[in-house]
Parts: C-alpha cells; sequence; structure tokens
C-alpha cells in the first residue's frame, strides 16, 4: 500500500490519463492536485473513449474514490457537465469529492484570459487554452478567490461574487472588457452550484485518512513539468505547480507520505500553445508523427507541434520531478521511421549545454544535438511484454533511459488499457 505521484514530464499529453487508469485497477483512490480544465486525459476502455478534464482518470474504475484536490481551479459549470455526461454513460459518479478549498474560475476569469492573449502583442500570446486558468489563480494569489466551500452557503456566496464582480466592471470596463451582470450570471450558475453541493468535502480529513489506513492512492498531475510556473519555459507555461512538490501543496499532504514518483514520458515530444520548442519538427517529418499520434488536442482540439524527444529537458524534468520509474508512452508511434533521433544537447551561441537554460529566450536560439539511431520498423502495438519488442526500439528506450536518468517502468504500445506492459 502506497502514495504515488504521477507527473508529466514534458509539455503535457504524454498519456497520462491512460497510465493513471492502467495504474487505478490496483487504487484505492486518484487525487487531482493543480490545473482545472484545461487538462484532457484520454482514457480508451474497450470500444469507449472519455476525455476528462477535472474529473480525476480513476473514475472509469468502479469503486475508486476520485477527489479533486484543493489546488485545482474549478468551473463550477464545466464540472457538472462533466459529471453529467459521465452518469448518462453509465459512470458511477458518487465517489467524486470536491475540495472545500479548491478555488473556482468564475465568468471574469475567463473573460479575461482571452482578453489578454487577444491583446498580447506577437510572440507574446501563450496560446492558452482559453479557460480562465491563470486568471483565476492569479485571484487566488491575490487573495480575492472564491473557493468552493463559499458554495455551500448561497448568501455568502452571492455577497462574494457580487463584489468581484463589482470590482472586475470597475477595473476593467474602463479598459474595454464586456460589462458583467452579476444577476444574469449568478442565475447561470444556480443549476451547478446545486449540483456539486453535495461533492464538496475537505478533502485534506478525506486524503490524510486513506494514508492513515495506508490505502493505495494515486496523484494525477496535469500538463507537464515544462510548463510548470517556476520550472517551466516561463512565461509560456501555465499558472500551477505541475511538479512532483506541487502534489503535496496541492492535495493537502506530506512530502513524506509519498512512497513513489511516476514521469509520464512519450517517446517523441509535444507542445501545444506558443514557446520555445527546441526539437520542434516544422516539415514533413513533424506532420508525420501527428499523423500517426493522433496529436490534436483533447481539449482544444489544436493541432500538437511534434518533435525529437529531447533528452536535455526531460533529464530537467526527472531530477526536479525525482521520478523514480517512467512510463513510456507511444513507442508504436515510431514504428515506421528508418531513423529515430534523440537530442542530447544544446549548442547556444556556439557553446555546448547539457543542463536545461533558465533562459526561456536563449531557448528560442538552441540548436540542437542529436543521436541518430535506427529505427525498428516493425509494429509494436501487438507486444505483450518487453522481450516480444524489436531489438532497435530496445536499444532506443534503454538509451533514453540512461540519458534522462531514470528507470522505465511502464511501456506503452497503443492506447488501449491492454497495449501496456510492465519493464
Ligand atoms: P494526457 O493529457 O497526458 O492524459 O494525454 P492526452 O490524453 O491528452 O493525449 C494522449 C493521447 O495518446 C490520447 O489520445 C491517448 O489515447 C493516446 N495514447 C496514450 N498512450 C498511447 C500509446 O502508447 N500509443 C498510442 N498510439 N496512443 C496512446
Ligand atoms: P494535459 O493535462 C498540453 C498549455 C496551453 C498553453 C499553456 C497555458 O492534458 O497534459 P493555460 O490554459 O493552462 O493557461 O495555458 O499551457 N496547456 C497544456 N498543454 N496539455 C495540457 O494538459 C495543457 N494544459 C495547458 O496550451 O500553452
Ligand atoms: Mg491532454
Amino acid at each position: 500500500m502506497s502514495v504515488s505521484v504521477l507527473v508529466g514530464v514534458q509539455w503535457g499529453d504524454e498519456g497520462k490519463g491512460k497510465i493513471i487508469d492502467v495504474l487505478t485497477q490496483n487504487a484505492e483512490m486518484v487525487v487531482r492536485y493543480q490545473g482545472g480544465n484545461n487538462a484532457g486525459h484520454t482514457v480508451e476502455v474497450g470500444p469507449e473513449k472519455f476525455v476528462l478534464h477535472i474529473v480525476p482518470s480513476g473514475i472509469l474504475r468502479k469503486g475508486t474514490a476520485c477527489v479533486i484536490g484543493n489546488g485545482v481551479v474549478v468551473d463550477p459549470a464545466e464540472l457538472k457537465l462533466e459529471m453529467e455526461k459521465l452518469a448518462e454513460r453509465g459512470i458511477d459518479i458518487s465517489c467524486v469529492e470536491l475540495s472545500a478549498r479548491a478555488h473556482l474560475i468564475m465568468p471574469w476569469h475567463k473573460l479575461l484570459d482571452a482578453f489578454k492573449e487577444k491583446k498580447a502583442d506577437p510572440g507574446k500570446k501563450i496560446g492558452t487554452t482559453m479557460r480562465g486558468i491563470g486568471p483565476a489563480y492569479t485571484s487566488k494569489m491575490s487573495r480575492t478567490g472564491i473557493r468552493a466551500l463559499e458554495m455551500l452557503d448561497d448568501a455568502r456566496f452571492e455577497a462574494h461574487f457580487r463584489d468581484e464582480v463589482k470590482a472586475y466592471n470597475e477595473m476593467y470596463v474602463p479598459q474595454g472588457m464586456e460589462a458583467l451582470d452579476a444577476d444574469a450570471e449568478l442565475a447561470k450558475l444556480k443549476p451547478a452550484i446545486e449540483l456539486l453541493k453535495p461533492y464538496i468535502k475537505d478533502s485534506i480529513v478525506t486524503v490524510n485518512k486513506a494514508i492513515a489506513e495506508k490505502k493505495e492512492i494515486l496523484l494525477e498531475g496535469a500538463q507537464g513539468m515544462l510548463l510548470d510556473i517556476d520550472h517551466g519555459t516561463y512565461p509560456f507555461v501555465t499558472s500551477s505547480n505541475t511538479t512532483s512538490g506541487g502534489a503535496c501543496t496541492g492535495a493537502g499532504i506530506a512530502p513524506r507520505n509519498v512512497d513513489t514518483v511516476w514521469g509520464v514520458l512519450k517517446a517523441y515530444t509535444t507542445r501545444v500553445g506558443e514557446g520555445p520548442f527546441p526539437t520542434e519538427l516544422k516539415n514533413e517529418e513533424g506532420d508525420a508523427l501527428r499523423n500517426k499520434g493522433g496529436e490534436f488536442g483533447a481539449t482544444t482540439g489544436r493541432p500538437r507541434r511534434c518533435g525529437w524527444l529531447d533528452a536535455v529537458a526531460a533529464r530537467h524534468s526527472c531530477m526536479i520531478n525525482g521520478v523514480d520509474y517512467l512510463a513510456i508512452t507511444k513507442l508504436d508511434v515510431l514504428d515506421d521511421l528508418d531513423t529515430v533521433k534523440i537530442c542530447t544537447a544544446y549548442k547556444i551561441d556556439g557553446e555546448i549545454y547539457t543542463d536545461f537554460p533558465a533562459d526561456t529566450a536563449a531557448l528560442d536560439r538552441i540548436e540542437p544535438i542529436y543521436e541518430s539511431h535506427p529505427g525498428w520498423k516493425q509494429a509494436t502495438n501487438t507486444a505483450t511484454c518487453w522481450d516480444e519488442l524489436p531489438e532497435n526500439a530496445k536499444k532506443y528506450l534503454e538509451r533514453v533511459c540512461e540519458l534522462v536518468n531514470a528507470k522505465a517502468g511502464i511501456i506503452s504500445v497503443g492506447p488501449k488499457r491492454a497495449q501496456t506492459f510492465k519493464r
């Protein structure tokens, strides 16, 4: 019995949802600890495909407690919709719990997200998911945010909501933003608040009780390490700590309770939105990865930028997260290639770097140094164990582990549960 954190070690969309679902076979509780409905975690079960945005990816395993932790930002209407859609598909949602301490994404947060993106000069746009994530975390940090527990008291919620609408109208309408009508917005929110009330609990108590009872718990990260507000490619990042460190604050547990850190690593690299991406392939090789890998955003549908595996960035990520085991996904996407490349170092202004630079501007000037590996030209999507993989695929994976300084624990060769095996 143990507590494991699972994080993405690249720019998100590594296949976290699938791996959480696989690991939940043995888990009793899954806790989301940061982000919001900017996440899109895909889980395929038999012929059915589910994309989860706020509800933890353990929901598809009956009986697993699914906690939306205090570190998550929650859009009440979107959570209602997601829960209703799951229930319509026969999924038991009674095991969902929403932390009383989670902050809410409110209408003005979404308007501000869109406004800031629209107004930003070229080169300064983040390419956000437009879900209001950054402005919601801004309110949290400026100590004006509305927390889920306030939804339990209609009068308290309404008073705080009206104050915030007034502050927004006074501050932003003169800057050209649309005015909000508190009555109309409150009326729109009412059904979501009523639906969510019974699910709001003190999740800190729930999670720590489960730890004391030695239950198997998984903490589900959203986004990826390179989108972390402190450690990612700032400012082209999201507004939360996506790393394993963030799991403790976002779930309300002590660091000493975490036993294992899983890092999910895609066998190549993708990124959605703006920002530096040293190994990006802006050519037909990138298009081939996108098409074979189905690399289109699970939340916004945007095409994902694709490129070779960046071992410099991944090594930095494994170090900061303290990754014990990697779950390496989408190996099958590389099956047809003659040559597979790994970036092992960066050349910046004539100098060689093997550490990830702190200055994002330097990343734009990188010349990646690649190591080429012969492809395996053989389907891997039916492999059920390590020994069934082609020799060149094994060599590629072993080299990746060596370069990023972490052990492979799971290999994934397709989107289905069965297309997964332990190393
Ligand atoms: P997440 O955000 O990290 O959960 O990842 P997404 O769900 O956004 O994107 C991963 C995509 O890859 C989804 O469509 C998954 O169904 C799919 N996927 C996951 N693992 C594999 C794999 O090993 N091979 C292939 N071909 N697809 C995979
Ligand atoms: P999952 O959990 C990939 C990216 C956005 C943008 C930046 C900031 O599915 O891996 P935000 O809306 O968070 O303010 O946008 O972060 N981004 C993601 N990219 N996967 C995600 O989640 C992402 N969530 C946010 O594209 O570049
Ligand atoms: Mg995703």
